[in-house]
């Protein structure tokens, strides 16, 4: 049950977490369904959607990367604009906002200090805010005007999981509800398509003494680690990295594949892990290309790729999904490689030293 506190026989949170994640994304299919399969939605969280000119997603660590994928869906499906922000930033350089904005914070716990200062700001200026979070009722929650609860149970590993796949769940209920009140004709039924991300899911989960031994040969004693991936494998990339290099201590970047060119190149040498995500058609040439160029600088190159796009030589493929929802399968091996690379080396897989499940100061 994704609301247990306790390990059960589990040995880590991070584990049980990765685990939940297929019932987690049931538990939303059915909270975001009504009696007649349609979505679920607060009348006034639909008008808030509506009357947007541009959307802002506030956002910090693990919640930033949700957001970039969420840009994605309401920018495609509901057609409105999106910028996405790390909270700590926002108010330096604050962006130019426009005329009827909504503010839309992320955060698994609610409470993160960064994002809150850009709540009383936005607020202080008249704005309305909706929050997405695990925890309603959290001070993110309260403050804003609106909240969508991401019904994935307490999350207790540091490292986010099934939080991040919560998130970019509900951001997909939110765009397509968006976009039909607006009227918009799509061929996209987000209930029927998370269904089958849950059993995907599942496969994936099952998978684990593959990505066990993958963890060995390609985490096992290197200091450093990138993962590339163009459009939206670029933002499974980022988590992919921050994942790794949370509760492994392995130095990873994540890193769009044609701006490795641009400098990250020069850091790849004789056994360099590379892991390139590829689950989207139209980029699947052009990161291969990129695979073979690090390749012939001594990179151990590994190929995660998606069902209809694999080729022979790819380490490990997901299942198909739908292409606006393969962040939620191809995040699941790269949590599991995460987690198998930082038991491997030894690390308090739940507690990684210097981080907090959440930081409450800015
Ligand atoms: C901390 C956690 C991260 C999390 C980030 C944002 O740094 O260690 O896992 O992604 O805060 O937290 P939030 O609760 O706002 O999503």
């Amino acid at each position: 049950d994704a609301s247990d506190t306790e390990k059960g026989t589990y040995p880590h949170f991070m584990l049980k977490e990765i685990d939940e994640q297929p019932i987690v994304m049931r538990k939303i299919i059915q909270e975001y369904q009504d009696d007649n399969g349609q979505l679920k939605l607060d009348q006034d969280i639909r008008t808030a959607m509506k009357d947007a000119d541009r959307i802002y997603i506030i956002a910090a660590g693990t919640s930033y990367h949700a957001g970039l994928v969420g840009k994605e869906f309401i920018e495609k499906l509901a057609n409105i604009p999106v910028e996405v922000h790390v909270a700590s930033e926002f108010s330096y350089n604050m962006p130019l906002l426009s005329e009827k904005p909504l503010f839309v914070f992320i955060s698994q716990s609610g409470e993160t200090a960064d994002s809150r200062a850009v709540l009383v700001k936005i607020k202080e200026l008249g704005h309305p805010a909706l929050t997405l979070t695990n925890v309603p009722g959290s001070t993110l929650s309260r403050e804003a005007n609106y909240t969508m609860h991401l019904h994935a149970g307490p999350e207790i590993a540091v490292a986010s999981t099934k939080a991040y796949t919560a998130q970019i769940a509900v951001l997909a209920i939110l765009a397509v509800d968006t976009a039909r009140v607006k009227g918009l004709e799509l061929d996209f039924d987000p209930l029927q398509e998370l269904a089958i991300v849950a059993n995907a899911m599942e496969v994936l989960t099952d998978q684990k003494e593959e990505l066990e031994q993958l963890a060995r040969d390609y985490f096992g004693t290197t200091r450093n680690a990138f993962f590339i991936g163009r459009s939206t494998d670029y933002h499974v990339a980022q988590e992919a990295a921050l994942k790794l290099k949370e509760i492994s201590y392995i130095q990873a970047e994540g890193f769009a594949g044609g701006e490795l060119k641009h400098g990250t190149i020069a850091l790849i040498e004789e056994g360099t892990p590379v892991i390139a995500l590829t689950t989207q058609e139209n980029v699947n040439y052009s990161i291969r290309g990129n695979v073979q160029e690090v390749v012939a600088r001594g990179a151990n190159a590994m190929v995660v790729s998606m069902k209809g796009l694999e080729q022979d030589e790819d380490a490990f493929v997901i299942p198909h999904v739908h292409e606006l929802l393969t962040p939620l399968a191809s995040v699941i091996p790269m949590q599991l490689l995460a987690y198998y690379a930082a038991l491997h080396r030894d690390c308090d897989v739940d507690k990684p030293r210097n981080l907090a499940k959440s930081v409450t100061v800015e």
